[in-house]
């Protein structure tokens, strides 16, 4: 973890500083001192467990999470029976709404048995208001309630979530600000999210990320490149980019450059062998984006693009602002250009007006564009976006579309990932596959007797699973595909570290 600021030189009997990052260095050090004294009192560390609900942006603002705690002393486990407990959370769809509730109720189980236990709960849910008097009426053993606008006050929340006895809320409406240079604690070493903007202006009518999120805010590019060298300097080859919209990255910015011009000075970064990024726009992705990628060495060949719907009328009502054929022309045009490149989209079914034909044209897409991979969803009506107040299709017509549109996709794609089978990628390795099948997998591969099984992502974003050493965790590796497992390959190594 890089190192900001000493907290053995923070002087704990002056007031808390009010520029920050220093205030929360202040609080960081007073948090650190409450809990080395509870472990003493105890006998035992003090631990603490951040469960990640949704989507990278949330995956990334755990890892700032768990590097505060880290840094104050937590011992970090993935087991939810722990002394403080944050839930970052995802209001994307109400299903994740209501996987929180139930969980919240286990955890006031353990509370029960370790009453010195803190719960928190943050990320996007907490920013709706019908959530904070829910969890004040239901749900009263929950300690602290923060937003996604003041994550960076964690260390300050947290340490008065430890002196007060009652519920700690603080919840900003919005903010223009970014603070920068907070600890981190990486859940990969050789890996790494990167924000490079906040926020979303599209006003999609269906989402309420631009409600939960706020206005569209970007990173300043010398932040960005600074921290990516920081992570390459600590051992990571590649970074995803992160935004809602990084086609529009810099736009608010003064003397801001554009998204391309952002992937051109992070790709001169030496010792970084990989970058992605996530998501695009289809309405504002340039040409000047299709041309750094067709030229560059290290973006990864792969493009999320999501789609939504195929029907014009449909995307015309979501607030897409793109046709079904202005996105078949920009898929084909892409395809042109990089003809290596994976297409993978977000779709939705079931929205407000949506008919058997809207769907038609939707599959109709997916036929055309071969996608590499789709996420397929089933419309959830967020309170307060426009399409909420629309007429909404009947639960059983959209199951059936449902089906019938996630059965395209996955055909499709079977058909799309198998086109390498026989040759040889380069792939990152990730991890070792300790699941169920990766003796058989292993045997099959006739892996030799000190091999085992690991897993890596090839540049176009597929899975591969190879036999090899628990050293090569972290490494580039030349791997053979072997046989095409519909979403995934089995390979072998033909050279690496
Ligand atoms: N219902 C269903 N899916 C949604 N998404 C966003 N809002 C909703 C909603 N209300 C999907 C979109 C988006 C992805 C992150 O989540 O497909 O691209
Ligand atoms: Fe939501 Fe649309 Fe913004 Fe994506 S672009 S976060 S779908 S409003």
């Amino acid at each position: 973890m890089y190192d900001f600021i000493d907290l053995d030189r923070i002087d704990l009997s002056a007031e808390a500083p009010s520029k920050e990052p220093e205030r929360q260095y202040y609080f960081m050090a007073k948090l650190r001192e409450f809990v080395a004294r509870e472990g003493n009192r105890l006998g035992r560390k003090l631990t603490a467990c951040v469960v990640t609900f949704g989507c990278q942006m949330n995956a990334k603002d755990s890892e700032k999470l768990s590097g505060i705690l880290k840094k104050t002393g937590y011992v970090l486990t993935d087991d939810e029976n722990a002394d403080f407990v944050i839930y970052n959370t995802c209001t994307v769809r109400d299903n994740a709404n209501q996987k929180v509730y139930g969980r919240l109720g286990v955890l006031n189980g353990y509370k029960k048995k370790n009453p010195a236990m803190k719960i928190a709960l943050c990320g996007c849910m907490t920013q709706e208001k019908t959530v904070i008097e829910k969890l004040r009426e239901s749900y009263p053993f929950v300690d602290l309630v923060f937003g996604t606008h003041n994550l960076f006050t964690f260390a300050e929340l947290a340490y008065r979530a430890n002196q007060e006895k009652k519920m700690v809320v603080d919840v900003w409406e919005g903010t223009d600000r970014i603070v920068e240079d907070l600890p981190s604690e990486r859940k990969y070493p050789f890996k790494s999210g990167v924000n490079i903007m906040f926020g979303c202006n599209n006003f999609c009518s269906y989402c309420i990320v631009p409600y939960v999120r706020g206005r569209e805010r970007s990173r300043d590019a010398k932040e960005i490149l600074r921290e990516i060298e920081r992570l390459v300097e600590d051992g990571v080859v590649e970074v995803m980019l992160l935004g809602q919209n990084v086609n529009s990255y810099g736009k608010n910015l003064e003397n801001g450059i554009s998204f391309a011009q952002l992937l051109r000075e992070v790709e001169k970064i030496e010792g970084l062998k990989r970058i992605r990024f996530m998501t695009s726009h289809p309405k504002d992705l340039s040409d000047e984006l299709i041309q750094v990628m067709k030229e560059s060495k290290k973006i990864c060949r792969h493009l999320h693009l999501p789609l939504q719907s195929g029907s014009t009328k449909i995307l015309q009502a979501m607030n897409r602002r793109y046709t079904k054929e202005q996105y078949l022309a920009l898929a084909e045009k892409i395809r042109q250009e990089i003809p290596d490149v994976a297409l993978t989209t977000d779709i939705i079914v079931g929205f407000p007006g949506e008919t058997r034909e809207d769907v038609q044209d939707t599959i109709d897409v997916i036929q055309k564009v071969r996608y590499d991979n789709a996420f397929t969803f089933i419309y959830s009506k967020r309170t307060g976006t426009p399409a909420a107040a629309m007429e909404q299709v009947p639960e059983d017509q959209v199951h059936e579309e449902f089906d019938k549109v996630l059965k395209c996709v996955q055909d499709t794609a079977r058909m799309r990932v198998k086109r390498y089978e026989g040759q040889v990628m380069e792939a990152l390795v990730e991890e070792i596959n300790e699941g169920s099948n990766s003796a058989e997998a292993l045997r099959e591969l006739n892996a030799g007797p000190d091999e085992i099984l690991l897993t890596g992502r090839l540049s176009n974003n597929t899975i591969v699973h190879f036999p090899g050493r628990a050293d090569q965790v972290g490494t580039l590796v030349m791997v053979k595909l072997e046989e095409c497992r519909g979403f995934y390959y089995l390979g072998r190594i033909v050279s690496g570290k």
